[in-house]
């Protein structure tokens, strides 16, 4: 079997408990979006404020192009490496194939393919001359499988509209109007990562994702029906995996909407367990707002209360939040003590 690369070990309060990977818990929500719109209301608003995750179905996003995706996915992460090296994430290029994530400085076991939602490059405005990190942000495609960049895009497209009635629902369960968030994604920096977790022979070492929390404003997340997600349940900080359910996407409220929302809904941990037979895809979008957007705890929701998050404008916090004290959230940097 040979020896894990030390790169790839967690430190020992970091390592997943195998034995809980069997241990759904039946009360994580999931939510049927052909239900009555007032009661999809309601449930996000719980979900959010319990969980901070849930699950959603029969959320119109056409399945068939699901399964295009993963297939497309698969048969990309199938290419050699050499191939799959023509179109790699560097020093440059912002976007496209990698193989050397870390997450809080140990490496994550997986490749992954990012493109932007919006398809062009972007130079931020916002940014100082000194942010030397800011890549270009432009999509980089590969010529095999042939469809592979139509499908991805026609995907974020119709993902993209799930974000937005998602940024509607979780804007009223907040008593706010139903657009006042949908704003803050004009210019959007949103993308979508393929990951594709090959089988690890040490997933008692090893991670496929460390613990982190998303800066996104939302995450939408398709998984095949492997599993191996794990949340932190905020009733009792446990580790517990999110069951796979067919067809439904995971939803999760990132920084961005706990800063808006001033803690009502927090940005919950997560983390990736490996499996040592079988390999795993999965997509998440990651909604993000636009470059010049300032983050700050809404008003109508402070109503009086004071704010615990500093502004911050997210394009700056986008480009240099690898550069942050990796022990940190990135936007506990911002945070008012
Ligand atoms: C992530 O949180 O970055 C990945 C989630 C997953 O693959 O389930
Ligand atoms: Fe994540």
């Amino acid at each position: 079997m040979g020896e894990l690369d030390p790169a790839f070990i967690q430190d020992t309060d970091q390592r997943p408990n195998l034995e809980i990977s069997d241990a759904f818990d039946d009360e994580f929500p999931i939510i049927d979006f052909s239900s009555a719109p007032g009661d999809v209301v309601l449930q996000i608003g719980q979900a959010c404020k319990d969980w901070g995750f849930f699950q959603v179905v029969n959320h119109g996003v056409p399945l068939e192009l699901l399964a295009k995706v993963e297939d497309l996915g698969r048969r990309f992460f199938a290419l050699s490496a050499e191939e799959k090296r023509k179109v790699k994430r560097d020093e440059v290029n912002a976007m496209g194939y990698h193989d050397g994530e870390n997450t809080k400085n140990v490496r994550d076991w997986k490749e992954v393919f990012d493109f932007l939602v919006e398809d062009r490059t972007a130079i931020p405005a916002s940014l100082e001359p000194d942010d030397q990190e800011l890549r270009i942000l432009i999509n980089q495609w590969p010529l095999h499988p042939p469809e592979f960049r139509e499908v991805c895009q026609e995907y974020a497209r119709e993902v993209e509209k799930l974000a937005y009635k998602l940024s509607e629902l979780i804007a009223q369960s907040l008593g706010l109007p139903k657009s006042r968030l949908n704003g803050f994604f004009k210019g959007q920096t949103s993308l979508v990562r393929l990951n594709y977790y090959p089988p690890c022979p040490f997933p008692d070492l090893a991670l496929g994702v460390g613990r982190h929390k998303d800066a996104s404003a939302l995450t939408i997340l398709a998984q095949d029906s492997v599993g191996g997600l794990q949340i932190r349940r905020k009733s009792d900080h446990q580790w517990v995996p999110v069951k796979p359910t067919p067809n439904a996407f995971i939803i999760n409220v990132g920084d961005a909407v706990q800063v808006w929302s001033n803690d009502k809904y927090e940005s919950v941990e997560h983390r990736v367990v490996v499996n040592s037979v079988k390999e795993r895809f999965s997509v998440p979008f990651f909604f993000f707002p636009g470059h010049q957007v300032m983050l700050k705890p809404l008003e109508e929701i402070l109503n009086g209360d004071s704010p615990r998050y500093r502004e911050y404008n997210w394009g700056k916090f986008l480009a240099t939040r690898n550069r942050s004290d990796f022990k940190k959230q990135a936007v506990e940097n911002i945070q008012i003590s």
